[in-house]
């Protein structure tokens, strides 16, 4: 039984910044997803704190929403089957340190902040993330 899903992707500031953005898109491609909607955009903010609400009490949050809403970002909708945890194993670890060889974040992560990528963690999530971005 297929279980074709989306899930957001975003590629952070440091890899826009960096110019890898396709190159990380690539690697999204040669993974089976596919880009579905796409776009560059730069955030205030205030969305980014609307955004990452649910890390609202953590003590990264503050620096977290600054970082987000610094750069021109690159927001994706990805679809393939199990495209949430799929997407999730390929990224890697919060942490670039402790992401495995092959992932994203372990080529491309800076630190734990400037980690190149954004996920949905959930089905349920994705959903709302999508939305947030792609609502019209
Ligand atoms: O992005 P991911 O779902 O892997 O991690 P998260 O726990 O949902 O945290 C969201 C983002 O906050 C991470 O991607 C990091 O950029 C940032 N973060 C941080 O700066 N310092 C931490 N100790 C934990 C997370
Ligand atoms: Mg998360």
């Amino acid at each position: 039984m297929s279980n074709i899903e989306q899930t957001l992707s975003i590629i952070k500031p440091d890899a826009v910044e960096r110019n890898i953005d396709n190159e990380i898109k690539q690697m999204f491609k040669n993974k089976g997803f596919s880009v579905v909607k796409e776009k560059k955009i730069q955030i205030e903010k205030s969305e980014a704190e609307k955004f990452y609400k649910v890390h609202e009490t953590k003590p990264f949050y503050n620096d977290l929403c600054s970082y987000l809403s610094s750069g021109p970002i690159v927001v994706m909708v990805l679809e393939k089957e199990n495209a949430v945890l799929d997407n999730r194993k390929l990224m890697g670890a919060t942490n670039p340190k402790d992401a495995e060889e092959g992932t994203i974040r372990r080529k491309y992560g800076i630190s734990i902040d400037k980690n190149s990528v954004h996920g949905s963690d959930s089905d349920e999530n994705a959903k709302i993330e999508i939305d947030f971005f792609f609502r019209d």
